[in-house]
């Protein structure tokens, strides 16, 4: 897509902008010059630092005019927020903690960073009359089974909620985009499995045979994000249609000469993902290249809904239709995946 289109002229504010998403993101709209700033808001000044040096494209010097600034900060925190958010267009709420094991162990930590953190970035976003705001999310916030999950449900259902709030004098519109694994973002399975074969492990750990995973690239998520960032009026959930993938055929492509060793599903994993179950499907709808779930605040307010539906041209989806990455239609074949191991390597 046209990506000066979704940011022109905007400054735009990523929130985890060092992060696998936010740096792919910043370096797109750079790249093509497609927006007036962008500020990288995160805590950590030592990621800030070895970003920025990593890629000439990143490098700020105070004063000169290279259009990305460097905000340390924490989504815990809503007065830093409001600083930072000041004269800010648009939020790419990309910002997470979610390691699904640490999660358990640390609930608390997830609950501030994943769900205060949202309840802070719709108060500041609609106190500095930001215009829009996406926030990520992930197939595990569908009938969660772990805590990360259960954070990204809740902080999905702010975003929702949000567009509420808002009052009539403002116009601040929340949206979510949510997708399944992305390839090779960092802490993922893909970098796992090529430390244990740089270090000549004897076999690849493979935690069910029969698991599946939906798989899309950054490129592709930033695509749909900015894709969304057009069409998003408020409240909608977008979920893209992408490809799923046999956790074993992967280990066949990057390893196909080591054997498999069966470790079995981790606490808090499913067997197979979910990105729109049954319920959420009766108020969803079907587009060429995605899925929009509508707020079911809206559905049931006949008058909101014919507004927010006005020149939308969705299809409702079957009865029973589930969105799971075992029964989808569309599966990633082993030379696409080899092209993809190709790409993350680049
Ligand atoms: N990777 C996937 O497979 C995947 C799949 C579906 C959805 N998602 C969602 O996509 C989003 C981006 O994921 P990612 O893979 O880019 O994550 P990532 O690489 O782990 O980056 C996370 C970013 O968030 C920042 N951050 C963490 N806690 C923060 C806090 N309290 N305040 C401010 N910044 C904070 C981190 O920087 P500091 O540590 O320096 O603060 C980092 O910049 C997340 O919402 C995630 O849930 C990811």
């Amino acid at each position: 897509m046209a990506t000066n289109l979704a940011f022109a002229g905007k400054t735009v504010l990523i929130t985890g902008g060092t992060g696998s998403f936010g740096r792919t993101l910043a370096r797109r709209l750079l790249k093509e010059d497609a927006c007036k700033k962008i500020i990288i808001f995160s805590r950590d000044e030592w990621k800030q630092w070895e970003m920025e040096q990593s890629d000439p494209i990143f490098y700020h010097r105070a004063g000169d005019v290279s259009k990305i600034r460097y905000f340390l900060g924490d989504v815990r925190d809503l007065n830093r927020l409001i600083r930072a958010f000041n004269d800010v267009d648009v939020v790419v709420h990309a910002a997470a903690l979610k390691q699904v094991p640490a999660a358990e162990y640390n609930p608390t930590e997830f609950i501030k960073t994943n769900v205060i953190g949202a309840m802070n970035i719709i108060d500041a976003a609609i106190n500095c009359g930001v215009q829009k705001v996406i926030a990520l999310s992930t197939d595990k916030a569908v009938n969660p089974v772990n805590l990360y999950g259960a954070t990204k449900l809740c902080s999905d259902k702010l975003f929702s909620a949000g567009n509420v709030y808002v009052g009539s004098k403002r116009d601040t519109k929340f949206s979510v985009v949510r997708y399944g694994n992305v390839f090779g973002s960092r802490g993922s399975l893909i970098p796992f499995w090529q430390k244990l074969i740089a270090e000549n492990a004897p076999a690849l750990p493979i935690t069910d045979l029969r698991m599946t995973r939906f798989w899309i690239t950054l490129d592709q998520a930033v695509d749909f994000v900015l894709n969304c960032s057009i069409l998003m009026q408020g409240g909608e959930i977008f979920v893209p249609k992408i490809p799923s993938m046999k956790i074993v055929d992967l280990a066949n492509v990057i390893a196909p000469n080591l054997p498999h060793k069966v470790v079995g599903i981790r606490p808090g994993e499913k067997l197979h993902e979910l990105m729109i179950g049954q319920e959420d499907a009766r108020h969803s709808l079907e587009f060429d290249k995605y899925y929009m779930i509508v707020p079911e605040v809206f559905s049931q307010d006949p008058k909101r809904l014919k507004e927010f539906l006005a020149g939308r041209k969705g299809n409702p989806l079957p009865e029973n239709f589930a969105y799971t990455s075992d029964t989808n239609t569309q599966w990633l074949t082993p030379t696409e995946l080899s092209g993809f191991l190709a790409d993350t390597h680049k």
